[in-house]
């Protein structure tokens, strides 16, 4: 602790005007020169607490204080300086008299120690208690506030949100920036890896990701911390870019038969934080009420498997800046013949009927070519009936196109 000490000559200003006396002595004091006496013990001062929360009060406490005291001074700076006087307290009055640095939030105390109320960031530095004796002797002593702001919450921010992998460099930042603070960060809840693409600024507030990699998302922490108070981030992670690789599909049995069977298509993929979805000839798929996705949509299961699920089934993994569909794979769906259904009929009666129709369709065109040259050749000087004849034909060519459309239609049903 720095210690000075201050004599001063007599005073011939009356007793009784103690202010007129004190402003007088701490003036004559500053003008003074000093030289060391002998002191048993020594003036110090503490700051309590030491470190200062902002807005909160400080108590700048006197120790080893001489006896027979006239009064006391405190002052801002490290100087006994006029202009710089917060106020002054004398004994015999007990009152404190503001000097012109009062913020009017200063009191002191009877045995010295300075009350500092509501303390600002700017209230930090260095005080000067003088002590004066009614001997007119004077002692100075130092003293000290450390104010500290009272640290928010600190936010991560990230000068790229989906960088790209291999490709981007990503600069994470810990806001807001204040004096005083440390700052430090976490991943994964660990303290930084050693890793030659990490880089730290000077202050720690910045962290850089060279070259991100998949394996950097996080999540990331920021820290900060003064000797008032700590604040942690709330997590943040980073969205990497990569491409997703080809899925590919694996199926229970590609060649199965209706009804009766059952199949699981698995959707095959190395990668992580992806989604699945699932395609059926190149269309997204509908799910039926005969289909169900599980596994995080990785395995499609269709029971009982119907002949409209035949086709070329894909599926397709993306995660947030990519997407890959797997090979087609085949289903064939056979008809079942031991099974009883809604179609009833093999293809080979199906067949069978569809060549008996158009046989059929043959037969009664025949017929009605047959009809329709007797008619002819038998009334061809009749007015009515070549009429008729013209209607007939025109009938005759709408039937011929209309028989083969009633059968495929018939046909259809059966399919
Ligand atoms: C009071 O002064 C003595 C002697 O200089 C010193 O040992 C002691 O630590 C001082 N007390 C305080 C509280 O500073
Ligand atoms: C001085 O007085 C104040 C107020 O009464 C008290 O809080 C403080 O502890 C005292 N200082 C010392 C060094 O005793
Ligand atoms: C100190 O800061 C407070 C607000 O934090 C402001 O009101 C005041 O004027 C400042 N004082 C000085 C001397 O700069
Ligand atoms: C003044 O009084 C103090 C004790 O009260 C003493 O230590 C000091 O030596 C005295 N100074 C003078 C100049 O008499
Ligand atoms: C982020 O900062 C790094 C380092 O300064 C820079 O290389 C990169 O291009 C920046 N990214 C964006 C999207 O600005
Ligand atoms: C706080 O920061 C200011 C400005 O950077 C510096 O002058 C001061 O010494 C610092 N205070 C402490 C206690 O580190
Ligand atoms: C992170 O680590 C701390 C102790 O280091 C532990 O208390 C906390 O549960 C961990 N959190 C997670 C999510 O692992
Ligand atoms: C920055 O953090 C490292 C550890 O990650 C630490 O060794 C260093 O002292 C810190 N620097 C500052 C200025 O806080
Ligand atoms: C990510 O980490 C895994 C497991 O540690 C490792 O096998 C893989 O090669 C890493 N990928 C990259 C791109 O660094
Ligand atoms: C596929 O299903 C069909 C019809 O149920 C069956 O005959 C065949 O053995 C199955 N193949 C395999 C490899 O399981
Ligand atoms: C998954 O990785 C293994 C081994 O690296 C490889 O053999 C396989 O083809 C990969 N599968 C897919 C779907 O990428
Ligand atoms: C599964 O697919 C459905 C749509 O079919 C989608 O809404 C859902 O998010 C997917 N779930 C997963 C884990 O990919």
């Amino acid at each position: 602790m720095k210690q000075t000490e201050y004599t001063m000559e007599p005073s011939s200003a009356p007793a009784h005007r103690g202010h007129v006396l004190w402003q007088r002595v701490l003036l004559a004091v500053s003008l003074l020169t000093f030289w060391n006496l002998p002191t048993t013990t020594q003036l110090t001062i503490e700051s309590v607490p030491v470190n200062a929360a902002e807005g909160t009060d400080v108590l700048l406490l006197v120790y080893n204080v001489t006896e027979n005291i006239l009064g006391y001074g405190w002052f801002r700076g490290e100087k006994v300086e006029n202009s710089q006087q917060i106020a002054s307290y004398l004994v015999s009055s007990q009152l404190n008299v503001p000097g012109p640095a009062y913020s009017g939030r200063e009191t002191i105390y009877a045995n010295g120690s300075l009350l500092f109320q509501n303390v600002f960031q700017n209230d930090t530095g260095y005080y000067t208690l003088l002590v004066t004796t009614d001997n007119l002797s004077s002692e100075a002593a130092p003293g000290q506030l450390q104010v500290f702001p009272k640290l928010p919450t600190p936010i991560i921010t990230s000068n790229n949100s989906n960088p790209l992998e291999h490709q981007d460099t990503v600069v994470l930042t810990c806001e807001p920036e204040t004096q005083n603070t440390t700052y430090m960060w976490w991943i994964n809840n660990q303290s930084l890896p050693d890793s030659a693409r990490l880089e730290l600024s000077k202050d720690n507030r910045t962290l850089t990701l060279l070259h991100v990699t998949r394996n950097d998302t996080g999540p990331y922490v920021c820290e900060t911390q003064n000797p008032v108070s700590a604040g942690r981030s709330d997590p943040f992670t980073l969205n990497v870019l990569y491409p997703v690789g080809q899925p590919s599909i694996q199926a229970s049995n590609t060649t199965v038969t209706e009804h009766g069977d059952t199949v699981f298509l698995t959707c095959l993929t190395n990668d992580t934080g992806i989604s699945i979805s699932w395609l059926f000839n190149g269309q997204s798929l509908l799910l039926t009420e005969r289909m169900k996705l599980s596994q995080g949509n990785s395995t499609l299961t269709i029971h009982p498997v119907r002949r409209e699920d035949a086709g070329n089934y894909q599926c397709q993994v993306s995660n947030l800046g990519y997407s890959s569909k797997s090979d087609v794979l085949s289903l064939e769906v056979k008809y079942d013949p031991t099974q009883g259904s809604s179609s009833g009929l093999s293809d080979g009666a199906i067949a069978g009927i569809v060549i008996g129709a158009v046989a059929g369709v043959a037969l009664i065109a025949a017929l009605v070519y047959f009809l329709y040259v007797r008619k002819t050749g038998r009334a061809s000087d009749q007015h009515d009936l070549t009429q008729h004849k013209s209607s007939d034909s025109n009938h005759s060519q709408g039937h011929s196109d209309n028989s083969p459309s009633k059968v495929y239609i018939t046909a259809r049903m059966w399919t």
